[in-house]
C-alpha cells in the first residue's frame, strides 16, 4: 500500500537540478515571450468562431474573462511551485514529490493526453489557416483532404494537419532546440497580426452586432468558457524551462503571470472586436479572424493575418509536441513507462524514437478527429491537472512548511481551494462524451500503473 504513495524527496530533486549543467541563460523577458509563444494559437485564431456562433454569442468576451480567471488562479499555484522547486517535469514532478507515485503517474498520464491531443488540435487549426491562405491565391485542396470526417465538412482526412505534424516531428527528432531567437521572432509576428487586426477592425465595429448580447444565456457563457480555455493553455510550459533560467525563483513566476496577463488582455479585445465586426451567427468558420477582415473588405490584411497565424500557430505546435515528449521521457526515465521512450539517439542526442512515436500518433489523431472534440478533451485533461496542482499547493504547505518559496499564493488554503473548485466547475460544463473518453483514458492509465509502472519504478 505504501508504495503507491512513495515520494521523491524535494531535497534530492533540488540537489539534482543544481548538479545538472543546463546552461542558465533565460531571464524574465525571455520567459514571458516563451509563454506567449506557447499560448497564442489555435484557440484565439480558430475556436473563437465556433464558440461565438454556437455557445456564447457576443458574450464571448465573458467566456474569455471567466476562463482567464480560472487560469490566473491556477497560474498562481504554478508560480508558487516553480519558485520553490525550480525543476523541469512540471506538475508530474511536483506531484511525485508531494502526493506520491500513483497520483504522479496518473497526472503524467493525464498531461500526456493533454499535450498529445493539443498537438493534434493545434495542427488542425494550422491547417484551417493554411487552407484559407491557399484559397486567397485561388488554390483549393480536394474536399476529401481538407478536414476530419467528424468535422461535418465532407472531408475524409485533414491532410495539411498530418503533414505539418510530420514536419515538426522531423525537426524535433533531429534536435532543433527551442531556439529562443526563432521563438521571439514568431511571437513578434503573431502579436503584430493580432494588433493589426485590432487596429484595423475597430473601425468596422457595429454595436448593433452586440445585441442580443447573451443569446444562449449564462449556460452558454460557461460552456464557451470551458471551450475557449484551450486558448490559454501553454503558460504551464514556462515552468518546464525552470532549469535554464538565471534566477528561476524570481523569473519563472514573473514569466507565467506576465504572459498570461498579456494574452488575457489581447483575447478580451479581440473577442469584442470580432463579434462587433461580424454578426455572431456568421462566425462558425475555421478561420474567424481573417474571415472577419474579408467580411469588411480588408482582403490584403486578411492575407497577412493568415500568414501570421500560420507562423504563430507553428510555435505552439512545437512547444506542445516538445512537452509531450518531455513528459513521457521523464516518466520513462523514472521507470514508469517503457525504456524505449527515454532512449537517446546516438548522434542526434534526442529522444528520437519517442519523438517519432508521438508524431505518428498525433498525426493519426489530427487526420481523423475534428478540432472541437479534441479541444474539449484537452481542456478536460488540463483542468484536471490544474485542479490537482491547486490541491498540491495546500498539501505542500502542510508537509513542507519551511521550504523556501520566493513566490507565495496569497490566502492559502482559500485561494487554491477556489482555484480547484473553479476548474471543476468548468469541467462539469464539458460534454458527456468528453467525460467518457477522459475516464477511459485514466482507467487505461490506472491499469498500466498497476500492471507495469509500479513494478518497474526506479524509486525504492
Ligand atoms: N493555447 C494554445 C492554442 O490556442 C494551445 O493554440
Amino acid at each position: 500500500m505504501n508504495s503507491l504513495f512513495r515520494k521523491k524527496s524535494i531535497t534530492d530533486l533540488l540537489a539534482q537540478s543544481q548538479q545538472k549543467s543546463l546552461e542558465r541563460t533565460m531571464g524574465a523577458m525571455d520567459l514571458t515571450l516563451l509563454g506567449i509563444g506557447a499560448i497564442v494559437g489555435t484557440g484565439i485564431f480558430v475556436l473563437t468562431g465556433v464558440v461565438a456562433a454556437e455557445a456564447a454569442g457576443p458574450a464571448l468576451i465573458l467566456s474569455f474573462v471567466l476562463s482567464g480567471i480560472a487560469c490566473a488562479l491556477a497560474a498562481f499555484c504554478y508560480a508558487e511551485f516553480a519558485s520553490s522547486v525550480p525543476i523541469s517535469g512540471s506538475v508530474y514532478t511536483y506531484t511525485y514529490a508531494t502526493l506520491g507515485e500513483l497520483f504522479a503517474f496518473l497526472i503524467g498520464w493525464d498531461l500526456m493526453l493533454e499535450y498529445l491531443l493539443a498537438t493534434s488540435a493545434v495542427a488542425t487549426g494550422w491547417s484551417a489557416y493554411f487552407q484559407s491562405l491557399l484559397a486567397g491565391f485561388g488554390l483549393d485542396l480536394p474536399k476529401a483532404f481538407t478536414s476530419a470526417p467528424g468535422a461535418g465538412k465532407g472531408g475524409l482526412i485533414d491532410l495539411p494537419a498530418v503533414c505539418i505534424i510530420f514536419l515538426i516531428t522531423a525537426l524535433l527528432s533531429k534536435g532543433i532546440k527551442e531556439s529562443t531567437r526563432v521563438n521571439n521572432i514568431m511571437v513578434f509576428v503573431k502579436l503584430a497580426v493580432i494588433i493589426a487586426f485590432i487596429v484595423a477592425g475597430v473601425w468596422y465595429v457595429k454595436p448593433a452586432n452586440w445585441t442580443p448580447f447573451v443569446p444562449f444565456g449564462f449556460d452558454g457563457i460557461v460552456t464557451g468558457a470551458a471551450t475557449v480555455f484551450f486558448a490559454y493553455i501553454g503558460f504551464d510550459a514556462v515552468a518546464t524551462a525552470a532549469e535554464e533560467v538565471k534566477r528561476p525563483q524570481r523569473d519563472v513566476p514573473i514569466g507565467i503571470i506576465a504572459s498570461l496577463t498579456v494574452c488575457t488582455a489581447l483575447y478580451i479585445i479581440v473577442s469584442l472586436i470580432l463579434t462587433g465586426m461580424v454578426p455572431y451567427t456568421k462566425l462558425n468558420v475555421a478561420d474567424p479572424v481573417s474571415f472577419a477582415l474579408h467580411f469588411v473588405g480588408q482582403n490584403t490584411l486578411a492575407g497577412f493575418v493568415s500568414v501570421g497565424a500560420i507562423a504563430g500557430i507553428t510555435t505552439v505546435l512545437l512547444v506542445m509536441m516538445y512537452a509531450q515528449v518531455r513528459i513521457s521521457f521523464a516518466m520513462s526515465r523514472d521507470g514508469l513507462l517503457p525504456s524505449v521512450l527515454s532512449s537517446v539517439h546516438p548522434s542526434f542526442k534526442t529522444p528520437f524514437k519517442n519523438t517519432w512515436l508521438t508524431g505518428l500518433v498525433a498525426a493519426a489523431i489530427a487526420g481523423f478527429v475534428d478540432l472541437t472534440t479534441l479541444a474539449h478533451l484537452v481542456n478536460l485533461g488540463t483542468l484536471a491537472a490544474f485542479t490537482l496542482i491547486s490541491i498540491t499547493v495546500i498539501v505542500l504547505r502542510k508537509t513542507h512548511p519551511t521550504l523556501e518559496r520566493a513566490f507565495k499564493v496569497p490566502f492559502v488554503p482559500v485561494f487554491p481551494a477556489i482555484s480547484a473548485l473553479f476548474c471543476i466547475y468548468l469541467m462539469t460544463s464539458l460534454p458527456a462524451i468528453t467525460w467518457t473518453s477522459f475516464i477511459i483514458w485514466i482507467a487505461i492509465g490506472a491499469v498500466i500503473y498497476f500492471v507495469y509502472a509500479r513494478k518497474n519504478s526506479k524509486l525504492v
